[in-house]
């Protein structure tokens, strides 16, 4: 279908260069530390931009230690084999520390939050979203630990920069003496109100991971940081990501390494990027904002927040539109299809006409259950097993969230660099596509 020829569309001019999702937003000192990290030789995963990162990060975030490493996968999968470890013992080096344990897991995320479980040989158990901030739901969590009252670790996520509800996560948690890996790569600078103390996203976990990847609110092409209080756990993770070398005149070693440090030139860009942390945000804000209010005449609903403990970092805008006002579509494992219909639409229709203009958009991160990589692994929702609820003769067996939540929703183009006038265009869009 040519969107550019659809009479709906008419008027509408394509961009002539692409509104994205979001993409890096350099200021010219990113430039600075790289320079001087070429200058002084010091092009290694050593150098004062990485302690400067180190030390600055903690300092923002209101943690103890920070640890630069080459990615947020690298922090999530130290995160979780240290929590294995703490928990269960040091696994032999062709084991991972979770083997045989089950994990609870955020089930609307992006697949790096999940994958170092299995990469310590665990086993995700998923549990279903809420509808008030699309992040773990605290009900799902509890009737988790009435099915696996063993388990002891849980790694959640902030989906889109927005915080989950971390006061009754936590307090289940704690009941259950499970312990918490906080996924916090899309919400760095996002708060949360914490019995009453406002704190940042990447401190409410045990073990606590944020990313640089190169379409997060601050970068560094790529890179993550893992952020503690624990001095110990820090030493460690920092001697696991530089192959775990013992205090010999040889290469010793006497646990498995990686080689995850982060470089020095990757710090220097990130170092460069900190000062302008709260200017982006502010700037997605006001993208949410727009939106929100340009959107307000349509049966569409923002991806929501809570506006009483939360302040986001509103990565990225999100929608979803009304069950009443979803076009016919379907989707199979790689490709979709979708109706037209006057008054509806769906998202695949928004993501192809935003693309027709030359406007980057995506669909809602595809719930971990559904995924073809983990759809043997359970899946808790607030009813309790998620897995094998429909039945031939009894009708509305349920969608659960997470599945209802990518059935109706995207993201939208939400790059801190799009102009009111380029935002105005993609409402238009929005709007001609349920005309
Ligand atoms: C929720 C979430 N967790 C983890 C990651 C992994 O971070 P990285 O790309 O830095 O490895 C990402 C993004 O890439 C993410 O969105």
């Amino acid at each position: 279908m040519d969107f550019t020829q659809d009479p709906r569309f008419r008027g509408i001019e394509r961009f002539e260069k692409r509104v994205w999702l979001s993409s890096p937003t350099m200021h010219g000192e990113e430039q600075k530390w790289v320079d001087e990290a070429i200058r002084t030789n010091w092009v290694s995963t050593v150098g004062a931009n990485i302690n400067e990162l180190e030390r600055q990060i903690a300092d923002y975030v209101g943690c103890r230690h920070a640890v630069a490493l080459s990615a947020g996968t690298a922090a999530l999968h130290l995160a979780v084999k240290l929590a294995g470890e703490n928990l269960y013992g040091q696994a032999r080096p062709d084991h991972g520390t979770l083997e045989g344990r089950k994990v609870f897991c955020s089930d609307c995320t992006f697949d790096a939050s999940v994958n170092p479980v299995a990469y310590e040989d665990g086993e995700a158990v998923f549990i279903d979203t809420e509808y008030d901030t699309w992040n773990m739901d605290p009900a799902a969590l509890e009737q988790a630990f009435r099915l696996y009252p063993e388990v002891r670790l849980v790694v959640l996520a902030h989906l889109y920069g927005t915080p989950g509800r971390m006061e009754e996560l936590k307090e289940i948690c704690e009941k259950h003496g499970a312990l918490i890996i906080e996924d916090a790569a899309e919400s760095l600078g996002a708060q949360y109100l914490l019995h009453g103390k406002w704190v940042e996203t990447g401190t409410l976990g045990d073990y606590n991971a944020i990313s640089f990847n190169g379409n997060k609110i601050i970068t560094g092409s790529s890179g993550g940081m893992f952020l503690t209080d624990s001095r110990e756990d820090a030493d460690k993770v920092r001697k696991w990501s530089t192959q775990s070398r013992e205090a010999a005149p040889w290469y010793q070693h006497e646990e498995i390494g990686y080689n995850y440090r982060m470089s020095n030139i990757i710090a220097g860009v990130v170092r460069g990027q900190i000062p302008y942390l709260q200017e982006h945000i502010d700037q997605k804000r006001a993208i949410w904002e727009r939106y929100e209010k340009g959107l307000s005449d349509l049966p569409v609903r923002m991806n929501p927040w809570d506006r009483e403990k939360s302040r986001p970092n509103f990565w990225l805008s999100c929608m979803t539109i009304d069950p009443e006002a979803l076009a016919p579509c379907e989707r199979g494992e790689q490709t979709e299809l979708w109706q037209t219909e006057p008054g509806k639409s769906s998202p695949g229709e928004i993501l192809a006409a935003l693309a027709a203009f030359n406007a980057e958009g995506r669909p809602i991160w595809k719930p971990m259950h559904l995924q073809p990589i983990y759809r043997s692994n359970p899946f808790v929702t607030a009813d309790g097993n998620g897995r094998g609820r429909t039945n031939a003769y009894i009708a509305g067996s349920g969608i659960d969230v997470g599945a209802d939540i990518f059935r109706r929703g995207l993201c939208l183009p939400s790059d801190n660099k799009m102009t009111p006038e380029q935002q105005d265009r993609v409402i238009e869009i929005i709007h001609r596509c349920f005309d």
